[in-house]
């Protein structure tokens, strides 16, 4: 289904520079830090994209993580992010579409990201993350366990949706209750793992 909102840059900003930011929890998502702080090793190559206010990101810092780039399309949010940043060996802001991004990592974090893309732009989405992951690398995040009622974005989706599009590039995805969602979005979200098998190419 095509969607009446061109979700571009331009829009992404607007919501930024008018502070329509209702998915922004305000610090590290509870789902992630747990997860993070299960990494014992610190130089892997981790990438955040659709980063928004970056919190996670910051959680890794302090936990000495340092080689870390943040993806966002968002310019006047980048822009305010600089001065934050400029000053972490180790971090890359970026303002580019995550679409047309190259690189090769270890973890890509997901958090509120994959419902903010059209959902006709899913196996886009999920080639995009194979392409990005280094063999043996890691896709983990949070994503809705729901239908919203309001057209997207947010859009929803159940896991068996997500799963067809995820099993042809990652034969053995997850996804597990989601045990520390914020209040309001708790019994409504799953955490993925979707790990790249170095065997597998396409
Ligand atoms: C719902 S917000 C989530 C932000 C952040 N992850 C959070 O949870 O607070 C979605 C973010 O993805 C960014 N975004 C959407 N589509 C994008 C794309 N194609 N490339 C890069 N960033 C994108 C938006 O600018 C926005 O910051």
């Amino acid at each position: 289904m095509e969607h009446a909102t061109t979700l571009d840059s331009k829009y992404w900003d607007r919501r930024y520079r008018e502070g329509n930011t209702g998915w922004d929890i305000g610090s590290v998502s509870p789902p992630l830090k747990e997860y993070i702080l299960t990494l014992s090793n610190k130089d892997i190559n981790i990438l955040i994209p659709g980063a928004g206010n970056c919190y996670e990101a910051a959680f890794l810092w302090d936990q000495g993580f340092k080689n870390i780039t943040i993806l966002d399309f968002a310019s006047s949010l980048i822009q305010k992010l600089r001065n934050k940043w400029q000053h972490h060996m180790g971090v890359r802001l970026l303002s580019q579409d995550f679409f047309e991004h190259e690189g090769c990592y270890d973890l890509i974090l997901e958090q509120t990201f994959f419902c903010a893309i059209s959902p006709e732009k899913r196996p886009e989405y999920v080639r995009k993350m194979f392409e990005l992951l280094a063999p043996g690398g890691t896709l983990t995040g949070v994503m809705f366990n729901v239908d919203f009622e309001q057209e997207g974005p947010p859009f929803g989706g159940h896991i068996q949706e997500y799963q067809s599009h995820f099993t042809s590039y990652f034969p053995d995805v997850l996804f597990a209750p989601c045990h520390h969602s914020i209040l309001p979005r708790q019994g409504r979200e799953v955490l993925i793992t979707a790990r790249k098998n170095s065997r597998h190419h396409l």
